[in-house]
């Protein structure tokens, strides 16, 4: 599997351009992500902490783009696509493509959930609890405030059973 490197990311941020704010949150969930895979990993689970790293910074690479053409809901596909159309292999297609909470289930790679547990855990870039950030959902996304009562049990349970809970993560 060939990935991007650090640098070809921060050139695509550069490219797509994705406003500070958004590189600010994408760089936190990063940092989320890495401290995840790293935990998990310990537990004798292997994962491609590389494959996490990239994804995570890529996430929302078309969010900007998806805003302006009023089509927010569809950033996930617009960055899969984007990063298919640059080659990236769709190792961090798919990861971006099911960053959703819909997307949430047993058929994710270990990949695929940590990248989007760990976006459950930052708002914009701050580091919070999955509660907080579900209350955020429901305060500012009314139209996915649902899927929160649908699919937010998933990512409880996730954290259980990786301990995450246990986990210290700092701004
Ligand atoms: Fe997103």
């Amino acid at each position: 599997m060939k990935l991007p490197t650090l640098k070809q990311c921060f050139e695509l941020w550069n490219k797509y351009q994705m406003p500070e704010n958004i590189k600010r949150h994408s760089s936190q969930v990063a940092k989320v992500a890495d401290a995840v895979a790293e935990h998990i990993e310990k537990q004798g689970v292997e994962i491609n902490k590389e494959l996490i790293n990239r994804g995570a910074l890529l996430h929302d690479i078309a969010k900007i783009i998806a805003v302006n053409t009023n089509a927010e809901d569809k950033h996930a596909t617009m960055g899969a696509e984007i990063t298919e159309e640059e080659n990236l292999g769709s190792e961090i297609a798919e990861i971006i493509r099911k960053h959703y909470l819909n997307n949430f289930n047993d058929e994710c790679t270990i990949e695929e959930l940590i990248v989007n547990y760990s976006d459950k855990r930052v708002i914009n870039n701050r580091i919070v609890s999955l509660d907080e950030r579900f209350e955020y959902i429901r305060n500012n996304y009314p139209k996915v405030a649902e899927e929160v009562e649908l699919y937010g049990e998933r990512y409880t349970d996730f954290e259980k059973k990786y301990q995450l809970d246990q986990l210290e993560l700092n701004d």
